[in-house]
């Protein structure tokens, strides 16, 4: 597994474990509770534990960010390039069909990112089917409920594996 490499002082070699970021956008707070015939009855708090647990057992760091505010979502997306994360896990519920501005954030980390939905995007309102970040994504996995996420981050650390 390629690691981020780094001469420490000593001049040995740090391995630095890859970083990566899970960021939900507004209301997926309220998942578990919250219209469950459409996303499920599985907390948030239950899907970053997994995934975080997930992550730990794949020698790679693994951090999650809910916010219910555009421009946190953002501010979040520009730390992360401070932060090197290596990709990102991003749901961006109801600003996957409005935000250019969000999606202006993902495009300017230069971030690799796979996208997710619990629900099947495609089969709900036609206000649902346009996705402004599906065309800058690595791939989108929809319609699978909490364990879309668990899948994209098994395709990333495999991704990871062979880097
Ligand atoms: C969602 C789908 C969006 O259309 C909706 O606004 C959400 C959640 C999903 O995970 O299925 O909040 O992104």
């Amino acid at each position: 597994m390629r690691k981020q490499k780094d001469t420490s002082s000593d001049g040995g070699e740090k391995i630095e474990q890859a970083r990566l970021l899970v960021l939900h956008g507004p209301n997926l707070n309220l998942l578990g509770t919250r219209e469950p015939r459409y996303y499920g009855s599985t907390t948030l708090a239950e899907i970053n534990r997994a995934l975080v647990q997930r992550a730990e057992g794949g020698g790679v760091v693994l951090e999650t960010f809910q916010s219910n505010h555009e421009g946190a979502l953002i501010e979040r997306v520009h730390a992360a390039r401070e932060q090197n994360i290596r990709y990102m896990i991003i749901n961006p519920a109801a600003y996957t069909h409005t935000s250019i501005a969000l999606r202006d954030a993902v495009a300017g980390s230069g971030i690799a990112f796979v996208e997710v939905h619990l629900s099947n995007i495609h089969a709900r309102e036609s206000f649902r089917h346009q996705s402004y970040f599906s065309d800058l994504a690595i791939g989108v996995v929809c319609g699978l409920g909490s364990e879309g996420y668990l899948l994209a981050l098994e395709y990333l650390l495999r991704r990871i594996a062979t880097e």
